[in-house]
């Protein structure tokens, strides 16, 4: 890591510059770039941005660049891709983002970029499976949001329905970002106490838990269906992963971390909760899935292979 802490942002749009603007208001950072394919477009967010900068936590500089800039950058972000339409899935955009990820990292590593990926575009395990691929950087440096607005949603609708703050619900959401994710409800806690516990104590189903979990996994296309796309919530969560790494925290993420036979599978990215510091990821959290859990993450796993056997290799 250099002194300067530096970022560079490939995708200007909502998603992008929902995460630069959450960036501004927390601070941590002294350099961001943006870089887009339409240049005046990252010029003009560049002054946006600069001129709400003498109401900011700190200072950070910010310009529209291009991939040049990447060679001294900590982190270069990712979330340039097609936007989700009404009754698409993720998956969906899988060769459309190929096409621009491909182009995306190949450009930045002509740089000598030598630092950490972070990938948030769909559909994001593929994306970046293809960042690894392509750049050839070491896998715990091409790291994807993964399940981390999933996990962040069941703390939400975990709060909201149990009143209890977000802050003390210990759950996570894994697998895909998308229709093969899960909760490992054995591994829940509202504090130190199990949710199942919780639950047996409140007369609270199984179904009712399982109801929960569909609202968390429908919620991206409950926003796309009234707003056209979603970028806050990712923003949030980008913004959550590059403080991380940054001030090397040593904090449980559930993100989209390389599987190499942690949990009975290898070769793809999935999302599973990870250890995340200035390394990047320092080690995956292995957690003793029961067998109904197991099984939903082969699942997961088989169905992103499955994409990337057919879409992507
Ligand atoms: C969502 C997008 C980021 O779930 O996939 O909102």
């Amino acid at each position: 890591m250099n002194e300067k802490k530096k970022v560079v942002l490939v995708g200007c749009g909502f998603v992008g510059m929902s995460f630069a603007y959450s960036l501004l208001i927390s601070g941590g950072v002294d350099e961001l770039v943006l870089i887009d394919v339409n240049k005046e477009k990252t010029i003009g967010e560049a002054m946006d941005l600069n001129h709400g900068l003498p109401y900011a936590r700190q200072k950070m500089k910010i310009k529209a660049g291009d991939y040049s800039d990447c060679k001294d950058a900590d982190i270069v972000v990712i979330t340039a891709g097609a936007t989700q339409k009404p009754g698409e899935t993720r998956i969906d955009l899988t060769v459309t983002d190929t096409k621009i990820v491909k182009s995306v990292v190949s450009q930045t590593m002509e740089s000598g970029f030598d630092g950490i990926f972070v990938v948030a575009c769909n559909p994001v395990d593929v994306m970046t499976y293809v960042t690894q691929k392509v750049s050839g950087l070491p896998y715990h440096r091409v790291i994807g949001t993964g399940t981390l607005l999933d996990t962040a949603r069941l703390r939400y609708f975990l709060s909201e329905f149990l009143e209890i703050s977000t802050h003390n619900m210990h759950a996570y959401v894994m697998g895909e970002h998308g229709d093969t994710s899960f909760v490992p409800w054995t591994h829940a806690y509202l504090g130190s106490k199990k949710i199942l516990k919780v639950c047996e104590e409140r007369n609270i189903t199984q179904e009712k838990l399982d109801e929960i979990y569909h609202d968390v996994q429908q919620a991206g296309y409950e926003i796309v269906n009234r707003k056209k796309s979603t970028y806050y919530g990712i923003g949030l969560a980008l913004n959550q992963l590059i403080q991380t790494i940054f001030k090397d925290e040593n904090r449980i993420l559930t993100i989209s971390c390389y599987q190499n036979g942690e949990y009975g599978y290898k070769g793809i990215y999935n999302g599973v909760p990870a250890v995340i510091n200035r390394n990047g990821v320092q080690e995956m959290l292995e957690l003793e899935l029961n067998k109904t859990e197991q099984e939903q993450f082969i699942h997961s796993c088989q169905t992103l292979e499955h994409i990337i056997k057919t879409v992507v290799d």
